[in-house]
């Protein structure tokens, strides 16, 4: 039976998109993710973020449900154009307000919040000027993440600059599966770049205007293997891997991009100043991780950039969840200690681990095992690598509730929480019980 230890964060997360709804109330601007939705095509049947869980308007009562499955810690971001309409200049006092609410009422719930500062929702405006592949985009968002550290930074002491910036990079810029739908390689890797750069100069912010709380960046390490034992398919997962996680990993933790990677990608490789990776390894205060599934990687010519094709991997008897991803527990346990033996020390919060599997609503319950299960044992693999050694402080289960879940539209269900779009009723999954036991019990 694995018991935490009595300090482990338990928490569940959300993103501000996926879950507030409200696109253009009280002043807020038009995000990137607006915009690509309201394009046709680009999301699985024309859905939109535009009233997603409606949370805008019932965070009062998402609260008390927090409260009620007995969360310790809530993990949410901030919309950047709620606070700022079109990217910079003048604040909007209605968006501040919204968040000071939030974090008041968690406060209030005895829930620590977690604010992420950037979860994928670019101002569109900053886009029309190219986005995260021009350099003024850096100089915007610090402007953005200093008016949040003042307005908040007395109450919230937990930050995260950014959300997985490699679904940014690669699926905003990369192959266009996410807003902005860019597909253009050069712009990624020049995306990874400054997404790094604005972090290193939001956290000197951070640090330089006397913030007390702690600092750091959500990735997501996903475990990768090499599909046989030949050199070309391990040199492939070597390239995947390195992509996947030393990309972003080697020059926030040792202050250099991987250089076998830069040289592989030749033409496509970031373009830099000087002073830049000074400015990109700060001292952090925890590494968030996000980890849902396991590829095996094999060499491929036609397989793009990398020379590289992907496959989901599950371990026996698992499967495959909804978004046809890999379920292995395993490679939880393997991208932690990875970290821990190559990179940082410093201490890792899970800050997504979950699963889409088609819940249905039966007479006013929700019973999902399969999600239980992937659960349980990922929460196994966490506790293997405390046991191992490694610095894990607190797990937040990906999702709160159900949400929009991007590209997909509504029809992948994360939550631990049901919910019915049509009357925005929640409805607690038998996986939600039995996460408030482990809480109450500290393990299972
Ligand atoms: C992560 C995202 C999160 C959610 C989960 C399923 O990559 O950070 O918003 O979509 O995947």
């Amino acid at each position: 039976m694995p018991q935490f230890p009595k300090d482990f964060l338990w928490g569940a997360a959300t993103a501000a998109y996926q879950i507030e709804g409200a696109w253009n109330e009280d002043g807020k601007g038009e995000s990137i993710w607006d915009h690509f939705c309201h394009q046709p095509y680009n999301v699985e049947q024309g859905a939109t973020g535009d009233v997603a869980c409606d949370h805008y308007h019932r965070m009062p009562d998402d609260v008390a449900l927090m409260r009620s499955l007995g969360l310790q810690a809530y993990r949410f971001s901030i919309a950047w154009t709620r606070i700022f309409p079109t990217g910079r200049g003048a604040v909007n006092p209605k968006g501040l307000d919204f968040y000071d609410r939030l974090v008041d009422a968690l406060l209030a719930a005895n829930i620590t919040p977690n604010a992420t500062l950037y979860h994928w929702d670019l101002p569109q405006a900053l886009q029309v000027e190219g986005g995260w592949n021009n350099r003024a985009t850096v100089a915007a968002y610090v402007e953005y993440a200093e008016t949040m550290f003042k307005r908040l930074g007395d109450r919230v002491q937990m930050w995260a600059t950014f959300n997985e910036p490699w679904c940014t990079a690669f699926l905003g810029y990369g192959n266009g599966h996410h807003a902005p739908g860019i597909c253009d390689q050069t712009q990624a890797y020049q995306a990874v770049h400054h997404l790094l750069l604005a972090h290193g100069q939001a956290v000197q912010a951070f640090r330089s205007g006397g913030q007390r709380g702690q600092i750091g960046l959500v990735h997501n390490p996903q475990h990768y293997l090499p599909a046989s034992d030949s050199e070309a398919d391990q040199a492939a997962c070597q390239r995947v891997y390195t992509q996947g996680v030393a990309l972003f990993l080697s020059p926030l933790f040792h202050g250099r991009y991987p250089a076998e990677l830069m040289e592989w990608l030749g033409p496509h490789a970031p373009k830099t100043q000087p002073g830049d990776l000074k400015v990109i390894h700060q001292p952090l205060d925890f590494l968030g991780v996000n980890y849902y599934f396991t590829d095996t990687i094999r060499h491929s010519v036609d397989g793009g950039l990398l020379k590289a094709q992907g496959r989901p991997h599950s371990a026996p008897g698992w499967g495959y969840t909804e978004m046809g991803w890999g379920v292995n527990p395993a490679g939880m346990e393997a991208v932690l200690k990875d970290i821990a033996q190559n990179y940082t020390t410093i201490p890792l919060y899970i800050t997504e681990n979950g699963c889409a599997f088609p819940d249905a609503l039966q007479a006013g319950q929700v019973n999902d095992p399969a999600r239980l299960s992937y659960l349980r044992e990922h929460l196994q693999a966490v506790h293997q690598a405390l046991s191992a050694g490694v610095n894990v402080r607190g797990y937040f289960v990906w999702s709160l509730m159900d949400n929009f879940e991007w590209a997909w539209g509504y029809r992948p269900r994360f939550g631990i929480v049901y919910n019915d779009y049509a009357t925005q009723t929640r409805t607690p999954k038998a996986s939600a019980q039995w996460y408030r036991t482990v809480i109450q019990n500290g393990g299972f």
